[in-house]
């Protein structure tokens, strides 16, 4: 698809929903599980997670369709930037705010003017219901309780404001098992602790649920390779997130394990692998007649 063509939009239709919780900041308890800054992903995220050329500028697009021309737009988690900077460059009025400095010294540096706010997605320093879109992309997942988070997204949204939650969608593969793998041989008691997990399995059904009506657009694939070698160097360089809480011990076993996999799956560490990448956007309306829980 190209830049200017649009996206094939799907629409999801909610059944009935009846009253609001209204959140305020007070509400906010400072006892609540932390969240995961990623201030120590600063100098690496965007080698590690940008898009190729053009994917960029696609996935901003297909937000800024979904939005409609609404403004102001909120984005919680903007990180360095990745999705905000398209969306400014194509002329939206975007304001970011990001538990870590680090990571917003980086979008600063491309965007020197960017309005940019160190805070918390769970007690959001803004009034009730002065953005009319906020965009969450790979975010709620390491907020400390999502539903917190997604209750400050909904107050400071107008109530014809929109909701996009937004993620990086892989087709299945080989070394992405590889990576579903470690999470379990890390945490074998827990689901995977992937952002579109919580978005697929539980923050949609649970804002459908509450009678939001969402939209849902994808980018066009794009493809990237890798090695087994290359993922392994990943995890063992503490690239993503969920090796973090880890000590050097649990890391290292759990890496044994993978390679003894990915050998007997690949025979060779060297073996290239094409992996397939789609964006997805979810577009909620109607927040402001949701209950959420
Ligand atoms: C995986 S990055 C995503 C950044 C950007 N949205 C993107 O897609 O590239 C998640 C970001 O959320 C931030 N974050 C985590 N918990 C947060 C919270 N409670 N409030 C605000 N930002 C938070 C992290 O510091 C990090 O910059």
């Amino acid at each position: 698809m190209r830049a200017n063509q649009r996206a094939k939009c799907r629409v999801f239709e909610p059944g009935h929903c009846s009253s609001t919780l209204p959140v305020t900041v007070s509400d906010y308890d400072p006892l609540m599980p932390s969240s995961i800054c990623f201030d120590r992903a600063a100098a690496f995220y965007d080698q590690t997670r940008g898009f190729p050329p053009g994917v960029d500028a696609e996935v901003a697009q297909l937000a800024l369709q979904l939005i409609g021309g609404r403004t102001p737009i909120l984005e919680v988690g903007v990180g360095t930037g990745r999705i905000a900077r398209p969306m400014i460059a194509q002329g939206a009025r975007v304001v970011g705010i990001d538990l870590s400095r680090a990571m917003m010294k980086q979008m600063r540096l491309a965007q020197p003017d960017a309005q940019l706010i160190q805070g918390d997605a769970m007690r959001l320093p803004f009034a009730d219901a002065c953005f009319d879109a906020v965009v969450a992309v790979h975010v709620f997942h390491l907020v400390g309780d999502w539903q917190v988070g997604l209750r400050e997204a909904r107050r400071v949204l107008r109530p014809e404001g929109v909701l996009l939650i937004g993620n990086n969608h892989h087709a299945a593969n080989p070394v992405r098992a590889l990576r579903n793998y470690f999470e379990q041989r890390l945490r074998p008691d827990e689901p995977p602790r992937s952002g579109w997990r919580l978005v697929d399995e539980v923050i949609v059904p649970a804002l459908l649920h509450s009678g939001a009506r969402m939209h849902f657009v994808e980018s066009k694939p794009w493809t990237t390779h890798t090695t087994p070698r290359r993922e392994i160097e990943a995890l063992r360089q503490r690239l993503w997130s969920s090796t973090w809480s880890v000590d050097d011990e649990q890391l290292g076993e759990a890496i044994a394990d993978v390679e003894a996999l990915a050998l007997a799956q690949f025979g060779d560490l060297d073996t290239e692998v094409e992996l397939t990448h789609q964006f997805h956007w979810r577009c909620f309306e109607g927040l402001g007649r949701c209950k959420l829980g």
